[in-house]
């Protein structure tokens, strides 16, 4: 079984793989109804991260890029988003895999930390990537206008001191315009 992991910017994209990207996305996160209408159209979706079995799209993970500011500090955050495995592939540790990538790319990218928003049920899946849990104060973003609760948040520590990783854990923090 031939595993390859492709990183690729969005803007390098060509039409084709973005159309093979949205589709297989689309699939996945099917039960979403509306999420057809937004699959890559966040303005800051800088990269992927792709897992491609015996040349076939097996696997997902988009990076959205976002400066930060928050109390007089600048941090680099990495957003993941759309993690997906095809439904074939699951429970045999490619999302791990595909999860440990992502975790490189970012500390070689020289990012502050990472954020995700999860189910709750998936906590022990994001656990055993390495992330860690917020377990206190909530993430919010600006979607449509509005302020939105980005409910469960993990991290993933990256060039944070002790007393950023404990602002970052504990207090509620706005991420700006557009979640991902
Ligand atoms: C979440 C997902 C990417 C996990 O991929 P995967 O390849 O099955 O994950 P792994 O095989 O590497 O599993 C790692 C661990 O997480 C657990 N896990 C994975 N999916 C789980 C789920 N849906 N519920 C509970 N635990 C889960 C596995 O049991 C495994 O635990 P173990 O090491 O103790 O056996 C995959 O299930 C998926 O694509 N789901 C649909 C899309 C989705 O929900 N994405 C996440 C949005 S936040």
């Amino acid at each position: 079984m031939v595993e390859k992991f492709i990183n690729k910017k969005i803007k390098d994209l060509i039409l084709e793989e973005k159309e093979e990207i949205k589709k297989f996305l689309i699939e996945i996160f099917k039960d979403n109804s509306s999420y057809k209408n937004t699959v890559y159209t966040n303005p800051d979706l800088n990269e992927c991260l792709l897992l491609y079995i015996e040349n076939k799209l097996v696997g997902h993970i988009s990076i959205t890029k976002r400066i930060i500011n928050y109390k007089n500090k600048q941090y680099l955050v990495g957003g993941i988003g759309d993690v997906a495995i095809d439904k074939e592939y699951r429970e045999k540790g490619f999302g791990n895999k595909l999860m440990k990538e992502v975790n490189k790319i970012l500390k070689e990218g020289n990012y502050d930390l990472g954020i995700l928003f999860n189910h709750p049920k998936l906590d022990n899946f994001y656990s055993s990537c390495d992330w860690i849990p917020k377990d206190n104060g909530k993430i919010f973003a600006t979607v449509n206008g509005i302020l939105e609760d980005q409910m469960r948040t993990f991290l993933l520590p990256i060039n944070l001191t002790e007393k950023d990783l404990e602002v970052w854990k504990n207090e509620d923090i706005n991420i700006g315009n557009g979640s991902w």
